[in-house]
């Protein structure tokens, strides 16, 4: 069955000085969310922001190639830094073959009813600052839920595999994520609902108080609106308001403030 789906999918490729990545950048970030309490000037956050992008620009087309593996048969790159807090997962770039993020752990955040205890799950550093997003947006009067947070390749695959089953191939791809492709898989990202558990992942979401919140103070906590309104031709999906992506706090709050995509980031760098 993936087979099938997968070889039916011809995506564009992404210059390949769009890939993110180095090791300093992601030491940086988890450095700044371990040490939460740390007193971060604003000049070191600014250089912390332009060391990323440096590493980025340093990043030879030569070196990418020596990074990345070939194109695979269904012409989808795989990432060669899966681990690394940045990392570009979309309809361009994969992650590889039974990538499972080492450190797993679980949010201290309430969920909708019935989700299995992997959806729980995050990378620890983004489990953190999604505890700390919570606790914020509580503060603020905000009453938020999660829904689904880190999902194995088999559930990405289960679950892509029902939705082209009830919509389509199609359709299905504007919306749910080819298994491999999703960023759920790396454990950096989480959806979020309002505390009355309506609207779970629905367009209904858009517009309300709490998506209205994260659209405000996401970023604050490392967060990224990752598929906005009206970059649908760049993402590759439609607008989803409960779609958070954890990339650090100095890059959320760049690409926040600029109203980019993470694929408008790395390509600009
Ligand atoms: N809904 C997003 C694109 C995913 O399936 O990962
Ligand atoms: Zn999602």
């Amino acid at each position: 069955m993936m087979t099938l789906l997968i070889s039916g999918c011809s995506e564009k490729i992404l210059n390949a000085k769009g890939y993110p990545g180095q090791s300093e950048v992601t030491s940086e970030v988890k450095a700044d969310t371990h040490n939460k309490d740390a007193k971060h000037s604003n000049d070191q956050m600014q250089n912390n922001v332009e060391q990323a992008k440096q590493s980025v620009a340093n990043t030879s087309d030569e070196n990418m190639k020596r990074h990345t593996t070939d194109k695979n048969q269904d012409g989808i790159q795989v990432v060669f830094n899966p681990e690394s807090i940045p990392v570009l997962v979309n309809k361009q770039n994969k992650l590889p073959e039974n990538y499972k993020p080492a450190d797993l752990v679980y949010t201290d955040i309430p969920f909708v009813s019935d989700v299995t205890n992997e959806k729980r799950k995050m990378r620890r550093v983004a489990a953190a600052a999604v505890n700390q997003l919570f606790a914020g947006a509580k503060a603020d009067g905000i009453s938020l839920l999660a829904v689904s947070a880190y999902r194995s390749h088999e559930t990405q695959t289960t679950l892509f595999n029902s939705y082209v089953n009830r919509d389509g191939y199609e359709k299905a791809r504007t919306y749910s994520a080819l298994p491999g492709t999703s960023e759920h898989e790396t454990g950096l990202a989480i959806d979020v609902t309002s505390g009355n558990g309506k609207c779970a992942a629905e367009n209904c979401f858009g517009g309300t108080p709490e998506a209205i919140w994260l659209e405000q103070h996401a970023a604050e906590y490392g967060f990224i609106i990752r598929y906005p309104q009206g970059k649908e031709s760049i993402t590759g999906y439609q607008y989803e308001p409960w779609h958070l992506r954890y990339v650090g706090k100095e890059l959320a709050l760049e690409i926040t403030s600029k109203g980019i995509t993470l694929e408008e980031y790395y390509n600009e760098v």
